[in-house]
């Protein structure tokens, strides 16, 4: 267990209202994000008080097991990956594991499904479920449209209760067409207000954040535009290589991995404009149209504002290309930078720099917003050199935080300045860690509450710049692959594309 400290910041903290009672039905229960996040998640969540009394877990997968089996291996899962653990609390988890049950089908088998309707009408009977299904796709992405399809037969798709909802994963398609035919066959069955794409990254504490921070404060607002921001920064590198999921990384790559997904979501929601309310579709509104904004990159200009990388071996770590199920000759990005440009009256001209890769140095995600220097330079040239502009960094983890850089008068007699740091650190101020996402977006799930989710075009017109960039690597011969050693900042064309513009990337 997390140890907090009482700090005054926590006096007063919203404590919010239980979801209704529900039962939660897991379609691929024996995979890896259920057992590291979804139960995890779960069990917290029961722990903290904070899942309705009136509440069911069904793993929906093919291999054959015992309601019993199912709790054992997840109760493993549990010890490893919760903030909870089971061992020190076996009557809690016990109680917790009364709720969940094993279905044991094919994807593919209408009597499965048929099947699954009966049991949670049961489950309604004894556990008091009251009819309300949330259904989470948690397989792998061939299977989420044989999987709806099934649901609408089996007549789960409509209300029986008060709601019928679905959670579905990432990867969303893997181009503009495949997620265009995806949102069609969904919508199919269920209504656009029953589906919940998930993303993870705005479950994060520190993305949901940056609403706060620019839309509570009068402090940004003035700056947060072109005629005082130089650039924004975002970078979201990762020390982990693929580990063991080389066979789904190998025909995504980094920037379907990364980029269309969580990192248009830091893009859009640093760059929107204040949504007339916090409800879902005011908010989906205000980031779909900074999307839209984002100037194409096509063709030619893909090379010249896109660049990829592949890690080679170094620091004791195997080459990409040497992972399990990953291809000798693989083409697959496990690096992408870009320089995406908005074309709105806020942000005309002010790039935005966009990187991530596996197998950096340093575990960090950071929106840095670099701010133009000073109009007049009131100091000579040596009282200033070394002082850099002013920079508003959002931490989104770990560290997570705020960080604002400024000159100041170094003390003595002589005027010299140094750049100095404002620190905002969510551990200390509020004296305990920021939630696990998962855990965020399963209540607001169960709750309605799509805010923190992607609406049909919001996917869409992520994909709509993603996609051509993906045509114009198609069309290419082959890149030179690997092109930067494990454990080192990505390749060095990485430096070249912001180099070009008088610029240099920031280490996190
Ligand atoms: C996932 C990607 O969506 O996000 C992974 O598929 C990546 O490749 C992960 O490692 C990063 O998430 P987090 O929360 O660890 O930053």
């Amino acid at each position: 267990m997390i140890q907090t400290q009482v700090t005054p910041l926590r006096v007063g903290m919203a404590a919010q209202r239980l979801p209704p009672p529900n039962a939660l039905v897991i379609f691929g229960a024996t995979g890896d994000l259920t057992h590291r996040k979804l139960i995890p998640a779960l069990f917290d969540l029961f722990c903290d008080g904070k899942l309705p009394v009136n509440f069911s877990v069904i793993g929906f997968a093919r291999r054959d097991k015992s309601d019993d089996d199912f709790r054992n291996e997840l109760r493993d899962s549990v010890e490893q990956f919760a903030r909870n653990k089971p061992n020190g609390a076996i009557d809690r988890w016990n109680k917790f594991a009364q709720g969940v049950f094993y279905h044991k089908s094919d994807f593919h088998t209408p009597e499965g499904y048929i099947a699954l309707a009966k049991r949670l009408d049961e489950l309604d009977a004894i556990r008091g479920t009251n009819g309300n299904r949330l259904f989470y796709l948690a397989t792998a992405p061939e299977y989420y449209e044989l999987i709806i399809e099934q649901l609408g037969k089996a007549n789960l798709a409509q209300p029986q209760g008060p709601w019928e909802r679905v959670i579905i994963e990432k990867p969303f398609g893997s181009d503009l067409n495949s997620a265009y035919d995806l949102n069609q066959k969904i919508l199919a069955v269920f209504k656009e207000e029953q589906v919940y794409r998930i993303d993870h990254y705005l479950g994060k504490e520190t993305v949901q954040n940056i609403f706060a921070f620019r839309f509570a404060n009068t402090l940004l607002e003035p700056l947060w535009n072109r005629n005082y921001v130089d650039h924004v920064q975002i970078t979201a590198a990762e020390t982990v290589g693929v580990e063991d999921r080389g066979g789904y990384y190998d025909t995504a790559g980094a920037l379907r991995d990364m980029v269309q997904s969580h990192l248009m979501q830091l893009v859009a929601l640093t760059a929107m404009e204040p949504p007339v309310s916090f409800d879902a579709n005011s908010v989906h509104d205000e980031k779909v149209k900074v999307l839209r904004a984002l100037a194409p990159i096509v063709g030619r200009d893909v090379d010249e504002r896109v660049v990829r990388g592949q890690y080679d071996a170094g620091q004791g770590m195997v080459m990409y290309r040497d992972e399990p199920r990953v291809a000798k000759d693989s083409c697959a990005e496990t690096y992408v930078a870009l320089k995406l440009e908005i074309d709105n009256w806020r942000w005309a001209g002010v790039p935005f720099y966009v990187r991530t890769g596996k197998r950096l140095p340093k575990r960090a995600t950071e929106i840095r917003v670099e701010l133009k220097p000073v109009p007049h330079p009131l100091f000579t040239h040596e009282v200033v050199s070394g002082i850099e502009p002013n920079v508003i960094s959002m931490r989104i983890q770990p560290d997570e935080g705020i960080h604002i850089k400024f000159a100041a008068k170094q003390p003595g007699q002589a005027i010299q300045l140094s750049n100095v740091k404002m620190d905002f650190y969510y551990k200390t101020a509020f004296g305990m860690p920021p939630g696990e996402a998962y855990e965020t977006l399963l209540l607001d799930a169960m709750r309605g509450d799509s805010t923190l989710f992607n609406r049909k075009d919001e996917v869409e017109v992520a994909w709509s710049l993603i996609t051509p960039i993906l045509e114009r690597w198609a069309n290419l011969p082959p890149p030179a692959f690997p092109n930067y050693a494990a454990g080192t900042w990505g390749p060095e064309v990485a430096n070249i594309l912001l180099a070009r513009d008088g610029r240099a990337w920031r280490a996190p």
